[in-house]
């Protein structure tokens, strides 16, 4: 009997393998001293587990994966697909399942659980009764539908009469410990059978092929900064910069499509200014770190955390905090934090009202910020490129900025280090086919992982034609590599590209204005096979450009708006209509 392998660069750290590998190993020997023998399965007598992913960064998938691999190691045959390949007939013959799945947009399910969910929410769903299942739901305490998609699939199977194995766990970023655990406690319940315990002697691939190094989220890789130079023209509104990070002897692997993790260090300036409103020195300790070093690395302090604003909340007498907490209107209190960051909280209590111990308490810790990397592994030479606009605004006297955009743009010179990671994107990628055209929209920083697209392409000689929309503010300032679209498009890769600037005239004109103004080409490039790639603003665009796909689809196929819905929800099924949006 082996002790099961849990694959070096699962996403769980070496604690939390540790951990995973000592369940395991003491069920191995429970096992072994117990009443069942156990043994390697004979050819399909494992218990099926199904494990399902909703993602739309990559994180669910990752634990979805290595949910495989602890549930192979208790001696099932996990099956790993993602939501929306799976429909309902399929649901019902099910016995055991997993799902993990993260939220996207405001309480919305990621694009690859869309078509899952309206299957699942409709009227026409099938009873469940004899579906064991339980949810692992992976989200952000900084959204108000804090891990909502997972909430709303764990309600709808219990209606439709499935079994809860196991209460659904809702995990907040910092998702691994906790995911690990319960991933710990839940599949024994799947393998009612007495468990078998498994004998591999080869890792497990799909783990153990998905990265390729060790660096992570939280054992970022220190990688060189080589190139800091901005994008947009100085008389620009915006400030969009590129930035070339040096992956050196890392063992640090991408794909055009991935994204990057980087670790940012807090503005210096309000790191004094919250240390001494709080009556504080640099050298505070604070179980034994000094405060100063808490503050730059450790904690969020630009974007107020929920507990210090209840805290606030609850010790300032203000009309205004009070009035829109308690009403529970959260466009109001968004309003009321815009451009507030920790400091304006902290001053809205008289002196000293916290002390530092009290303070840190109740901040969330510093995450890293994503961006789409605009680069192809093939071109970049050992480098990752980053299309990246600065967050700046001036508000209560002060200058402000986002904490990560200007930590790369302000805080890190050509030749200084910042902690990176590769964050895997396996669904956004160029289209397998290289003959297939691909049709890419991405205004403003949304170019990002269309530049690498394009790199990719031209690294592999692919045939398939190449469309491009891009468009931002001012042709005149804000072209983003205007060169080397030019090239590109002299060298017959772009074959087409179109370009909206919204404040070159009176009217806006913007990506969607293209989209339709050349609705019959583009109706026919899908007919003819090609993939809709989305980049770049969530809120707005993407929805925006949602609408005009779907008016191009019913207007130039001559579809009704429910056959236009299907062509849609068929592109998305065929992995034709990808978003990569934020
Ligand atoms: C998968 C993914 C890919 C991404 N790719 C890219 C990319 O390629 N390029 C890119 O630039 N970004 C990208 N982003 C966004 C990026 O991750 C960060 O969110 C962005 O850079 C802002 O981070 P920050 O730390 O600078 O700002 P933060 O400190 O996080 O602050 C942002 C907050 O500042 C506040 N704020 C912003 N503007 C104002 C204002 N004018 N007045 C008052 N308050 C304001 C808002 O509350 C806003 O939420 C991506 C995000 C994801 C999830
Ligand atoms: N605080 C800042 O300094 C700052 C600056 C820029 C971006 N941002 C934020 O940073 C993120 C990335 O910005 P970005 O450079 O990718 O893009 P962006 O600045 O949001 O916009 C790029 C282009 O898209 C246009 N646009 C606006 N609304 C649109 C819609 N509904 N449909 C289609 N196009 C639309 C913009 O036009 P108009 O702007 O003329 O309407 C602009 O021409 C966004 O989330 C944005 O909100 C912050
Ligand atoms: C643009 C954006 C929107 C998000 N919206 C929510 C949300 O509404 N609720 C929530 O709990 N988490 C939200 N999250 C957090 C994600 O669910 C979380 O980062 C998760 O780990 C992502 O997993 P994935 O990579 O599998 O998609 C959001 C994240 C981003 C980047």
């Amino acid at each position: 009997m082996m002790i099961p392998h849990i694959p070096e660069d699962a996403p769980f750290n070496s604690d939390q393998r540790a951990w995973l590998a000592g369940f395991m190993a003491g069920l191995n020997s429970r096992l072994i001293a117990g009443d069942h023998v156990a043994t390697t399965p004979a050819a399909g007598a494992a218990q099926p587990i199904h494990i399902l992913y909703g993602t739309q960064t990559g994180n669910a998938e990752l634990v979805a994966m290595d949910a495989a691999e602890a549930a192979k190691a208790l001696g099932m045959a996990p099956q790993v697909r993602g939501l929306d390949d799976i429909d309902m007939a399929a649901l019902a013959e099910m016995r055991h399942l997993v799902i993990v799945t993260s939220t996207y947009g405001e309480g919305e399910m990621p694009d690859n659980a869309q078509l899952f969910w309206e299957a699942l929410s409709a009227d026409t769903a099938p009873r469940l009764e004899s579906l064991k299942f339980a949810v692992l739901a992976l989200g952000d305490t900084g959204y108000d539908g804090f891990c909502q998609a997972g909430k709303l699939i764990d309600t709808r199977l219990e209606q439709l009469g499935a079994t809860r194995m196991a209460a659904r766990l809702d995990c907040d970023v910092d998702y691994e410990d906790a995911a690990a655990h319960w991933l710990g406690d839940t599949l024994p319940l799947a393998a009612d059978a007495p468990a078998i315990a498994t004998a591999t002697d080869s890792p497990p691939k799909s783990a153990a092929s998905r990265k390729t190094s060790g660096w992570s989220r939280k054992n970022p890789y220190a990688s060189t900064l080589a190139v800091n130079r901005r994008l947009s023209g100085a008389a620009s509104t915006k400030e969009i910069r590129h930035f070339e990070f040096d992956l050196g002897d890392s063992g640090l692997a991408y794909e055009a499509g991935d994204a990057l993790g980087v670790m940012p260090v807090n503005d210096p300036v309000l790191v004094d200014l919250i240390i001494q409103a709080l009556g504080a020195s640099a050298e505070t300790e604070i179980n034994g770190s000094p405060l100063a070093a808490l503050l730059s690395t450790r904690y969020e302090i630009s974007t107020p955390s929920r507990d210090l604003i209840a805290e606030v909340e609850r010790r300032a007498a203000h009309e205004e905090l009070s009035h829109v907490l308690r009403n529970g209107d959260r466009e109001a209190l968004d309003g009321f934090l815009w451009s507030r960051d920790a400091l304006d909280l902290l001053s809205l209590l008289p002196q000293r009202a916290l002390n530092p111990t009290e303070f840190v308490g109740l901040l969330k810790p510093l995450q890293h910020r994503a961006y789409s990397i605009s680069s192809s592994p093939k071109e970049a030479n050992g480098h990752v490129h980053l299309t990246v606009a600065s967050v700046r605004y001036h508000a209560g006297g002060r200058n402000r900025g986002g904490v990560c955009s200007t930590y790369m743009a302000d805080r890190v010179a050509e030749g200084m280090s910042a902690g990176i990671f590769v964050s895997q994107n396996k669904a956004f990628r160029v289209p397998g086919n290289d003959d297939a055209p691909m049709i890419m929209v991405g205004p403003g920083t949304g170019i990002a992982p269309f530049r690498a697209f394009l790199q990719e392409r031209r690294a592999r000689g692919a045939t398939g034609r190449n469309w491009l929309f891009f468009g931002d503010q001012r042709r005149e300032t804000d072209f983003i590599y205007e060169q080397e679209l030019s090239v590109m498009s002299r060298d017959g890769l772009l074959t087409r590209l179109d370009l909206a600037f919204s404040r070159d005239q009176q009217a806006k004109i913007y990506v969607q204005t293209r989209m339709k103004e050349n609705g019959k080409a583009l109706f026919s490039w899908l007919e003819d096979g090609a993939s809709f790639y989305v980049c770049g603003d969530a809120s707005r665009m993407a929805r925006d450009v949602d609408m005009a796909l779907s008016d191009i689809i019913a207007d130039h196929g001559g579809f009704t708006p429910e056959k236009a819905a299907d062509y849609l929800a068929n592109l998305k099924r065929e992995k034709r209509y990808l978003r990569d949006v934020y």
